[in-house]
């Protein structure tokens, strides 16, 4: 059995971390808690046939130049992956994988506890009591929005949106979707679902989660304009990229009460945060924890590991993003 040279471009959750040191001959960037520096990453990445890459890792063209023609796949510990040039891979003949399904119900669930912190104002009430804030009890304190019976208008319909609908079921919202990929009817069916046009949903939901992947379409797909139209006490929830919002748009929104509030896993700037949002105790903010739990981060890692096993050892791997690789060889 070949001990294939790979490169995991930081270290990975103990299972899946022992997986790859027990099949591959692994250069493990172990560097501080930062992402792999570019030029260490394009130094590194040379003459590998494999790597494990991060979201924070930019997989273009210089990348693939530095690696060279034994590049074979490159397995990315992420379901999104625009960090990737999908393209350029295929041109090159070099698979790209990702790791759908594993994360779906965990990143569902994050989205749901921001929706429910962003309306309750549950973080502004945690941080009022730890000031030593004096507070009685008064009709009129600290009032959010009611989630129950509310209509949840969901952007992106796919895994992850879906499985925000089923929770949303559970709260008797309403349900309404706009993709630009339509589900077959019985989705639509199962979990009461209703589409709707983009602007339509804007003005109607109490509620929005986006769930898109980051493409040149989606990004600032909400802006200045989208906000003017969503009701004012609206809470909108991002845990898909940042991009997809214009961050100085929404901290204005927020300030201007043109929104209620917001809650948001994901940034424009990752790993910085709009200093506008900062200041605002109407938005929810976490580091990008959608899929951070220890079982979640885990699968993720055997997935990963599953697939750069498959590619090297000349199977399919199970998740390949670009199957035309495989028809071209
Ligand atoms: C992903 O997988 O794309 C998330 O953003 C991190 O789990």
């Amino acid at each position: 059995m070949t001990r294939w040279p790979v490169l995991v471009t930081r270290r990975l959750p103990p299972r899946p971390m022992a997986a790859v040191l027990e099949r591959f001959d692994a250069d493990v960037w172990e560097g501080p808690p930062e992402a792999i520096p570019r030029d260490e990453l394009l130094r590194r990445i040379r003459g590998k046939p494999g790597a494990i890459t991060l979201l924070t890792e930019r997989v273009d063209a210089e990348f693939l130049d530095a690696a060279g023609p034994d590049l074979r796949i490159v397995a990315n510990y992420a379901v999104g992956f625009d960090n990737i040039d999908v393209d350029e891979c295929t041109r090159r003949g070099v698979m790209a994988t990702n790791t759908p399904d594993v994360l779906t119900e965990t990143t569902a669930d994050l989205a749901w506890a921001l929706l429910m912190a962003a309306a309750r104002r549950i973080a502004e009430g945690d941080r009022y009591l730890r000031a030593r804030t004096p507070w009685t009890w008064g009709p009129e304190m600290m009032l959010g929005q009611d989630v129950h019976d509310a209509t949840l208008g969901l952007v992106g319909f796919g895994r992850i949106g879906q499985a925000l609908a089923r929770r949303a079921k559970g709260f008797g919202m309403r349900i309404v979707y706009y993709d630009v990929f339509r589900p077959p009817a019985e989705v639509e069916k199962a979990l009461g679902a209703r589409y709707l046009e983009f602007d339509d949903l804007l003005g109607e939901a109490d509620f929005i989660s986006i769930h898109v992947a980051l493409t040149p379409e989606t990004r600032h797909l909400f802006g200045a304009e989208q906000f003017r139209r969503m009701k004012p006490t609206s809470v909108l929830v991002n845990s898909s990229r940042g991009p997809v919002i214009d961050e100085a748009a929404l901290a204005h929104a927020l300030r201007a009460g043109e929104i209620f509030a917001a809650g948001l896993d994901v940034f424009e700037k990752e790993p910085e945060v709009h200093p506008g949002l900062l200041e605002l105790d109407s938005a929810v903010i976490v580091p990008h924890l959608g899929s951070a739990t220890v079982a979640t981060r885990d699968a993720m890692g055997m997935l990963a590991v599953e697939n750069l096993v498959a590619a090297l050892e000349g199977r399919p791997p199970p998740t390949l993003i670009n199957p035309e690789v495989l028809e071209k060889a």
